[in-house]
């Protein structure tokens, strides 16, 4: 088989790099990809926005199947493009991809089947939605309907902050048409844990639990970004709290979506609070998370290219797959200036020498410079370690960033040490 991963981060190399070790696959593409894809893929200048160029590249390359990893190709419709011009794809459709795409969809699909989930109101008209700020008090969050980038969530502490939110998505319009409408929902507390699904449209199988970590400093201090690391599994997701987030919320969903004419097919990534009162929705992606792939492919002991098929022909019933009993770890190291204005085309050196049988650095935003190996983004590397248990692949993930030389590149230094 011949097979095209779409996308350029972590993600994608993490996917590429599953792929290309089945015994299914001749060959596997990445568009764009980057300059670490390139060394388990070979890598087509075409840009995951680019529709019409993706498709006659599957064309030229044969390509039998394709694997979307980004959310905003799917909320555009890319795999419903790909289906229609009989290319097999994994990835939700641009109806079903709604449930990351419209968080005012997903709230009311909750709300509908009794999922749980913040208390919620959706608003288009800024005076309206200040007036319910002020009756519900803080804290309170204040959240873009659309896909911002990971911009769109604010957490306010105070009437004023929240109400200062509202202004900026509806007054100002900070996120385009993402932001003409906006939930104000009630401020959950609890601890975050993230949960993987593959959903063949009538059927879900479990995959396993991760914890990301989302804020840029040690301790969860400065500003949000992707993702500075994460760790799988999480103690925080017991057997108890997987059998709850199965029953109560991705069953219910994967129901109601085939029930409404709109199918899901994909990774139905569940954002996860762990309330005293129970595990609760924060939100659903419609993709693997990024850095979260990157561990959920090294603990995956099984072959992963039958799952994905078996995804999108909706036979999912048929997999069953398998997981080292160990822990992977992931330490996202970043250009200084991230998430604002990350240095570009510093260069790294010495990845060789700290990759081993136990530890794969994926390549989130790096090119080639004739024998150099530059940074091309903010999350630049994915330094990503399996070990016995997580403070094993924390050493060993630790003991990887020492060996690699890049004087512009920083990383959390407490990844996995939050543990709930
Ligand atoms: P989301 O993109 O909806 O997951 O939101 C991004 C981040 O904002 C989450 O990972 C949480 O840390 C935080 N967040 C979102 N919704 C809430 C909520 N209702 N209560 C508390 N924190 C939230
Ligand atoms: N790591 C969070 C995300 O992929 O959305």
């Amino acid at each position: 088989m011949r097979v095209l991963v779409v996308g350029s981060g972590g993600r994608e190399h993490a996917l590429a790099w599953a792929i290309a070790a089945s015994p299914l696959v001749d060959k596997v593409y990445c568009a764009p990809g980057n300059a670490g894809i390139a060394e388990d893929a070979e890598c087509a200048p075409v840009a995951a926005s680019d529709t019409r160029g993706l498709i006659a590249f599957c064309r030229k390359a044969a390509i039998d199947f394709v694997v979307v990893g980004p959310e905003a190709p799917l909320v555009g419709g890319l795999v419903d493009a790909l289906e229609a011009a009989g290319i097999a794809a994994f990835g939700p459709s641009k109806a079903a991809a709604a449930l990351e795409g419209s968080k005012g969809f997903l709230k009311d699909l909750c709300a509908r089947e009794g999922i749980p989930t913040a208390v919620y109101r959706r608003f288009r008209d800024a005076a309206a939605a200040k007036a319910y700020i002020a009756e519900q008090g803080a804290p309170i969050v204040v959240k873009a309907d659309g896909l911002a980038a990971g911009k769109g969530v604010t957490v306010a502490a105070t009437v004023a902050e929240a109400q200062a939110a509202v202004d900026a998505a509806l007054g100002d319009g900070r996120f385009g048409a993402a932001g003409t409408e906006i939930i104000v929902e009630e401020c959950l507390q609890g601890e975050e844990a993230s949960f993987f699904a593959l959903v063949d449209g009538a059927n879900a199988l479990p995959l396993t639990a991760a914890q990301d970590h989302k804020r840029v400093g040690d301790g969860d201090t400065g500003p949000n970004t992707g993702g500075m690391g994460a760790f799988s599994p999480t103690p925080l997701v017991t057997p108890g709290v997987e059998g709850e987030v199965m029953e109560r919320m991705i069953l219910p969903t994967v129901r109601a979506m085939a029930r409404d004419g709109r199918p899901f097919k994909g990774v139905l990534y569940a954002g996860l609070m762990l309330t005293e009162a129970g595990p609760k929705l924060l939100e659903y992606n419609v993709r693997f998370g990024d850095p979260e792939c990157q561990v959920l492919m090294m603990r995956l002991m099984s072959d992963i290219v039958p799952a994905l098929i078996a995804t999108r022909d909706g036979i999912l019933k048929e997999v069953d797959l398998r997981w080292y009993d160990k822990a992977a770890l992931c330490v996202v190291m970043a250009s200084s200036g991230y998430p604002d204005e990350p240095l570009r085309g510093t260069e790294i050196r010495g990845l060789q020498k700290a990759s081993g049988t136990e530890v794969k650095i994926f390549h989130a935003a790096t090119k080639r410079d004739g024998d150099r190996l530059l940074a091309d983004g903010g999350r630049v590397l994915g330094v990503t370690a399996l070990g016995r248990d997580l403070a094993a692949a924390r050493g060993l993930a630790y003991g990887a960033v020492g060996k690699i030389d890049w004087p512009e590149g920083f990383c959390r230094r407490d990844i996995g040490l939050r543990r709930g």
